[in-house]
């Protein structure tokens, strides 16, 4: 199967959109992923597959700390902002839209869900590297809906 096919292929699966953030206020970058996933409950683990070439793919292993903000559906713009080569690094950040976790990890407010991770270990394959965190701390919003992607564009539950 080529890439094309492979793509049109993936497209099908919908999926949380997250952001991946990591580094110190002035100094932080992040980008928009889907790829992510629960690992295991005991320990509470996750998984995230970040191109090697992505701006926070050095940070996450400088800092062994990242979040992972799981997407309200108003919260399409920052998808969008993290994942365009328009803005870079801390001018992605919205000042007032982000606190500290414990980690030291960046903090989206308004998301459904926020992880704030330790990076357990990183496997290398070719393009990517899966990072597994340790979720540390969290907090989660139950009366907020999620944001969508499917078929390459964004969806919420009312669309679907
Ligand atoms: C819906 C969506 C999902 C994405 N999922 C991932 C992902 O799981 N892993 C990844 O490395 N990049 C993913 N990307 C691409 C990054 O968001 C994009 O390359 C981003 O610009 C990071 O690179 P930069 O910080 O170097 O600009 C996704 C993009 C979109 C729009």
């Amino acid at each position: 199967m080529d890439t094309v096919q492979f793509r049109n292929l993936m497209r099908h699966q919908a999926g949380a959109v997250t952001i991946i953030a990591v580094g110190k206020a002035g100094n932080r970058t992040g980008l928009t992923a889907t790829a992510m996933c629960s690992l295991s409950d005991t320990p509470p683990m996750i998984l995230i597959c970040v191109n090697k070439n992505a701006s926070a793919y050095g940070p996450i292993k400088a800092a062994k700390c990242f979040s992972v903000n799981v997407l309200a559906k108003d919260q399409q713009d920052l998808a969008k902002r993290f994942s365009s080569k328009k803005l870079e690094g801390e001018a992605r950040f919205d000042q007032d839209a982000w606190i500290t976790m414990r980690t030291g990890a960046p903090l989206l407010r308004g998301a459904i869900a926020n992880l704030d991770c330790e990076l357990a270990d990183e496997h290398v394959f070719e393009t990517h590297s899966i990072f597994i965190g340790r979720v540390k701390d969290g907090q989660f919003h139950e009366k907020v809906e999620p944001l969508l992607y499917f078929r390459g564009d964004f969806w919420d539950l009312k669309k679907a």
